[in-house]
């Protein structure tokens, strides 16, 4: 019987009705199979049993996927499994970007107690105006499962997207509408777009991939999602880019000690896959992908 470590945040009931004929330990050196959500694994000395780690969940930047590799260790992710909230939060970023409605909340909240509420409204309502997303561009970088649905449900919102992937091909697309356009370059796709987001994995080649050159590029004023990896951004590049106007909102997914300074951004606290679905659609994935390895000796999304 082979036996699974849970490290964090999957249910031990729901790992019990999935895993029928494994054993759950509480040690992990005796688990031929991890199981992991966001843990940091690269300072983890790994038990002589492991023999898999599964990463419930897109990014694979908490593993060090080379040592794994040298010990001998299979690691899975689960693509896909989150990618339909992912896009909602980003949509619904965006629609809070266009429409001032954190702002306006937030300054109606000050005018409590005042006693001509009507008047007030009356102010808001010219103060706040937005503007609709529809017509306009959408830079969508990387286009992945996170990337090509984000893509779709713009392309439906009356967005024109523009996507933009050098890994991306013909064989490992994923189903991008075709009224979608693929921008030649970063560039161009800077140039181009009023809203830009980013949906690529944080690897050791791409920190700071946008960085100071990338914002020249972009649009006065334009808005920038992050709801991939803080470090994908140089954020210092991002603050000046804040200040001057360049950039007229950061919507971000990562708090950290720089982006909460930020007063045009919107900070969540890594929300993007933290819904019940995706939680539950990762673990299953990433238990089967453990148990196929385990029981039959198959690899996928490895
Ligand atoms: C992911 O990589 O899948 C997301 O960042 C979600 C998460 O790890 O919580």
């Amino acid at each position: 019987m082979f036996h699974i470590y849970r490290k964090n945040a999957i249910s031990e009931e729901g790992l019990k009705s999935l895993l029928p004929h494994f054993a759950l330990t509480d040690e992990q050196e005796e688990a031929e199979g991890i199981l992991v959500r966001s843990a940091d694994m690269h300072e983890e000395k790994l038990g002589a049993a492991t023999l898999a780690v599964a990463r419930a969940g897109a990014g694979v930047n908490n593993i060090p996927l080379e040592r794994f590799a040298e010990e001998g260790v299979v690691v899975f992710n689960t693509p896909g499994a989150n990618a339909n909230s992912v896009k909602e939060l980003v949509l619904c970023g965006l629609l809070l970007a266009a429409r001032n409605v954190l702002p306006a909340v937030e300054w109606l909240r000050e005018k409590q107690g005042e006693a001509d509420i009507a008047k007030v409204a009356e102010q808001g309502k010219k103060q706040f105006v937005g503007t609709e997303i529809r017509g306009k561009k959408l830079g969508v970088i990387g286009l992945g499962a996170i990337g090509a649905e984000v893509a779709n449900a713009a392309v439906a919102l009356g967005m024109e997207v523009y996507g933009y992937d050098p890994y991306l091909s013909v064989n490992g697309a994923w189903r991008i509408t075709k009224e979608a356009r693929h921008a030649t370059s970063l560039e161009e796709l800077c140039k181009q777009c009023d809203y830009i987001t980013i949906h690529v994995p944080l690897t050791d080649k791409n920190p700071g991939m946008i960085g100071e050159k990338e914002i020249a590029a972009m649009k006065e004023g334009v808005v920038f999602l992050n709801f991939s990896r803080d470090k994908l951004v140089d954020e210092q590049a991002m603050g000046r880019a804040l200040e001057s106007g360049k950039v007229r909102l950061y919507v971000t997914d990562f708090a950290n000690p720089l982006s909460m300074t930020f007063p045009q951004a919107i900070v969540t606290p890594h929300l993007g896959a933290s819904t019940e679905e995706a939680e539950d659609h990762c673990a299953v994935m990433a238990v089967k992908e453990l148990m196929d390895y385990l029981d039959n000796g198959n690899i996928r999304n490895s």
